[in-house]
């Protein structure tokens, strides 16, 4: 019996030899390792053999099984590797690979802001005016009532461009958005001289100031300036639009505070506060336990800037505001240093 077990394990493994499809493998399975197989009539025949003969056949034939299932997996493998190799070298396409994944961008989190501040205004009307980056001396500061070397210049001094002997009117990188009101105002009413239309628009984008990069300033950071000229606007359309603004921004509930300040383009001047949306007004480190956020400037256009500008004071007002983006976003997500916003890390900016 044990003879004939070696004989049924060498012709099987013989006859594997010889298979090389997937048809011959289910097969050649049938034909050795099926129920009719001599193998397996090994098995069923253990019964009739006697109590001292049936332990050492029934291990040699169980082994003899475990090979012949391992010669099985072998080969199929074999098979597979085989046909596969076949189709590669055969056909150009090979869907069975996996496809390259494909990695979706986004909008940098400081776009994503000064889209929603946008889309807000936009809603009230406001529409977008785009205004240069690089600008000059005059428009940025003089036309603004800051006249050349005025002490509030020091708040906002910037990168200039070497472009000859310019006087007191150098071309400078804009240090804020509001020269854009200047440009506004000057285009419309050199359209209209006589009868200048109202105004009411938006000024997105980049300023440039030189200051000591650390956690809390950079070089380059965004800006909304926003700007409405025309009659009888007073510092109630001011308040008015601000504070649904902030709802709008912040939250129905949020509430909004202004206080005196200065700037030198308009006047009065005051800058907005909203209740603190970390700690909901109680106290907390973000607001250092004021249980406030300043987030803008804001002010009727003075006088002279509406002059400069090209609209008559005696006849026109307006107001306008300015604020940062990337302010609103550290205070909202508590993002502790300001230069994570340029500094390309994919793991801050996918967070956004
Ligand atoms: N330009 C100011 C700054 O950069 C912000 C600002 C304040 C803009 C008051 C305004 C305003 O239009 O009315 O600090």
């Amino acid at each position: 019996m044990l003879d004939k077990l070696k004989e049924i394990e060498q012709s099987a493994l013989d006859a594997l030899k010889s298979v090389n499809d997937q048809a011959s493998l289910d097969a050649w399975r049938v034909a050795h390792l099926g129920r009719s197989s001599s193998l397996m009539q090994v098995f069923s025949g253990l019964g009739l053999l006697s109590k001292e003969e049936r332990p050492a056949v029934g291990q040699a034939a169980n082994k003899v099984k475990i090979a012949l299932e391992a010669a099985l997996a072998e080969r199929t493998e074999a098979v597979k590797a085989a046909a596969l190799a076949k189709s590669l070298e055969e056909e150009e396409l090979d869907v069975t690979l996996p496809g390259r994944g494909v990695r979706v961008g986004r909008l940098h989190p400081s776009t994503q802001q000064l889209r929603r501040v946008v889309e807000i205004f936009a809603e009230m009307g406001f529409q977008v005016y785009t205004s240069r980056e690089v600008e000059t001396d005059e428009i940025n500061y003089q036309a603004l009532n800051f006249p050349p070397h005025h002490p509030a210049r020091e708040l906002q001094d910037t990168l200039y461009i070497d472009a000859g002997e310019r006087g007191d009117n150098p071309i400078l990188l804009r240090t804020h958005t509001s020269p854009g009101q200047i440009r506004a105002m000057r285009e419309a009413s050199t359209e209209h001289p006589d009868d200048p239309p109202p105004i009411r628009i938006v000024l997105p984008g980049m300023c440039f100031r030189s200051e000591q990069i650390t956690a809390r300033s950079e070089v380059q950071f965004n800006q909304v300036e926003g700007l409405a000229v025309g009659e009888n606007i007073t510092f109630a359309d001011l308040k008015g639009s601000l504070s649904d603004f902030a709802r709008r921004m912040f939250g129905q509930n949020v509430r909004t505070r202004f206080r005196a300040s200065y700037f030198p383009f308009t006047e009065p001047s005051a800058e907005m506060d909203v209740e603190c949306f970390v700690c909901g007004g109680k106290g907390c480190a973000v607001c250092k336990q004021s249980g406030w956020l300043e987030i803008l400037g804001c002010g009727m256009v003075h006088p002279l800037v509406l002059e400069n500008g090209g609209y008559d004071p005696r006849r026109y007002t307006g107001y306008a505001f300015g604020m940062g983006p990337e302010r609103q976003l550290m205070l909202r997500y508590k993002i502790n240093d300001i230069r994570y916003f340029w500094g390309n890390d994919v793991r801050f900016l996918e967070q956004f």
